[in-house]
């Protein structure tokens, strides 16, 4: 199963295929919104753009869905980087940064960290 590797929270977290970005997040109890985003989102919709998350490594190269029509739109002035999480379902083991328009300098040591660990794959437990 991918991991997702939550490079600000410094946490990584198991999830199944197809899992949406912003709902594991928030399972996890991450603070995926800046404070523009936490007085108010669309709860999922694609429409408020406050849940913005940047791609620092991928497992291999193709580890989230590919950008829909509201990202392309929503993100044309963001770096290629960045997606809605909202948007979002995890395909294979990637690190991410919640709020990268928020401290991201002070960071830099955890986001060449995450740059450089392989991304792991969690193995199904025999005990399912
Ligand atoms: S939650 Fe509003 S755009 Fe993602």
């Amino acid at each position: 199963m991918p991991v997702v590797r939550f490079v600000r929270e410094a946490c990584d977290v198991v999830c199944p295929v197809g899992t949406n970005l912003r709902e594991l997040a928030l399972a996890e109890g991450l603070q995926l919104y800046g404070l523009k985003g936490q007085l108010g989102n669309c709860g999922g919709c694609g429409q408020c753009s406050t849940c913005f998350i940047e791609v620092v490594a991928e497992r291999d190269g193709a580890a989230l869905s590919e950008r829909t029509a509201v990202e392309d739109q929503k993100l044309r002035r963001r770096p290629p980087s960045w997606r809605l999480a909202c948007q979002v379902l995890v395909l294979d083991s990637v690190a991410v940064l919640t709020r990268p328009q928020v401290g991201r300098d002070s960071l830099a040591k955890q986001l060449q960290k995450a740059c450089l660990e392989p991304l792991p794959i969690a193995e199904l437990s025999d005990e399912l």
